[in-house]
């Protein structure tokens, strides 16, 4: 293959997409590939692409409008290939050619390692198509970043340490998809944590589709469990924060609780998903967890971790779903108080369950619920946003703001936070005392410098055993 081609990667949907696109990266850069940010000057153009509602597919085949158009300019220069990669490809293969057929290569995420033999076949033959399930591991094949490269990225990082999912909830494309479940060896995890930590990195996010059903394979020859493998992430010299997310509610082990009391640089925020308040719908949705199974759960990880933050995933017109069922989704918000929410209508997916289920709801419905829906969460978060007026934060400052002489960091709870901040500082903790809300920011000043207090407790914590 020649030397120093361009490549051009979009990414659609979810963390593991972003997550994934850099790999793709990082093993195309070993075959001469360098990236740029302008799709007008790419030889290789991927659109890296979600499923998970009809909108977010829909979306790929716009883009595929524009990028074509952008082939065609090129075409008395250079050849350009584009590539369809992700959900949308694996969902729908050949189909994304006879609808784009500037589409050279088409290739779901089970194919990411074998994606230099697939691009050397689209230019041999023209097209190549790749949805085959992987039976080898892909991420022992996919080339690891440069240092430059995870510099270039910042001191905040995913790394996906499982994927796909088994549960099978009647709305969700992503067992289809993704595949079943499969969680990487906590050594080849730990190994990727330690060369991004050596080149900046300080916060890890660990990212699944099922995060806290991890378990890969330990050095002992045994399985662990996700919690501890973010006990030995967080010995990672360099390590200072951890997080993880999508998690589900049933796999929420005691001992991933007790986590949140033990592991100092385990942050105080959590995304749990319940996508419903109403017992008959979470049934339906085949969520095998009730709404009392689910404020259960909160009560336990409050009393473990009194600090902690709550965020969620709401589905709204679910089929069946009457106004009662819609206004226990409201009182459970009010009931849990979470920090922040996503909330979507529901899009039903070829395939799931829940497509072919009657009563599927009015869209004008769907529309009039999610408003009501996000108002109500729009106010919790404001309400947790004033709550941190006055308060300290330990902020990891990741980039310069928008004024000069500012950076922007991030909470222990993910919240964007504004200061007047030497850039020195990007890439290192900082306390922050907020002085100022402003809807989705935080304002703040410069308290003190220097790693948090908690994140120099020692490491080694007693994690209490499961009770499962
Ligand atoms: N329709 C609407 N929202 C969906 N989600 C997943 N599938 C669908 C669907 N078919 C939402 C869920 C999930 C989040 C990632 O996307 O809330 O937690
Ligand atoms: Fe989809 Fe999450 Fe349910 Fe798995 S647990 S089927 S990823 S919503």
């Amino acid at each position: 293959m020649s030397q120093s081609r361009k490549l051009y990667v979009k990414s659609f949907g979810c963390q593991m997409n972003v997550y994934d696109s850099r790999r793709m990266a990082d093993t195309l850069a070993s075959h001469g590939y360098v990236e740029t940010a302008a799709a007008e000057d790419a030889d290789l153009i991927i659109l890296n692409t979600c499923h998970i509602r009809e909108k977010a597919a829909e979306k790929v085949y716009s883009e595929l409008g524009r990028v074509r158009r952008l082939k065609q300019a090129a075409a008395a220069n250079r050849r350009v290939l584009i590539a369809v990669a992700g959900c949308v490809a694996q969902a729908e293969g050949e189909e994304i050619i006879r609808r784009a057929p500037a589409v050279d290569l088409v290739f779901g995420p089970q194919s990411y390692h074998r994606l230099p033999m697939l691009l050397a076949r689209a230019e041999r033959d023209g097209r190549a198509v790749d949805t085959d399930f992987a039976t080898e591991d892909k991420f022992a094949h996919l080339a690891p970043p440069s240092a430059a490269a995870i510099r270039a990225r910042g001191a905040c990082a995913f790394v996906t340490v499982q994927e796909g999912c088994d549960k099978f909830c009647t709305f969700c494309v992503v067992p289809y998809t993704r595949g079943a479940e499969l969680s990487r060896p906590v050594q080849s995890i730990i190994a990727e944590i330690e060369l991004l930590a050596k080149a900046g990195v300080r916060e890890v996010t660990l990212i699944g589709q099922n995060v806290n059903a991890y378990h890969g394979m330990g050095p002992d020859g045994r399985p662990w469990s996700l919690a501890r493998l973010l006990e030995r992430a967080g010995v990672v010299p360099g390590i200072e924060r951890l997080r993880y997310t999508t998690s589900h509610p049933h796999d929420m082990e005691d001992e991933l609780i007790a986590a949140h009391r033990d592991l100092p640089k385990l942050m105080p925020q959590l995304h749990l998903p319940v996508q419903s308040g109403s017992d008959r719908i979470l049934a339906a949705m085949n969520r095998s967890h009730t709404r009392a199974d689910y404020l259960s759960l909160v009560e336990r990880l409050r009393h473990a971790c009194p600090a902690l933050a709550l965020t969620s995933d709401f589905i709204v017109g679910f089929p069946g779903e009457s106004e009662d069922d819609f206004a226990a989704t409201l009182s459970l918000v009010a009931e849990v108080g979470f920090s922040g929410a996503f909330s979507f209508k529901y899009s039903p997916r070829p395939g799931t369950p829940g497509a072919e289920m009657p009563e599927q709801i009015d869209e004008a419905v769907k529309s009039e619920r999610l408003q009501r829906l996000q108002r109500t969460i729009d106010e919790r978060q404001a309400a947790f946003n004033r709550s941190c007026l006055g308060r300290t934060f330990d902020v990891l400052f990741e980039r310069p703001g928008r004024h000069s002489g500012q950076l922007v960091g991030r909470s222990p709870y993910l919240q964007p936070v504004q200061a007047t901040a030497p850039a020195s500082l990007i890439g290192d903790i900082a306390a922050v005392t907020i002085t100022e809300i402003a809807s989705n920011s935080l304002f703040g000043t410069l308290a003190a410098v220097g790693p948090r207090a908690a994140a120099t407790r020692p490491a080694e914590t007693v994690l209490v055993a499961t009770g499962a």
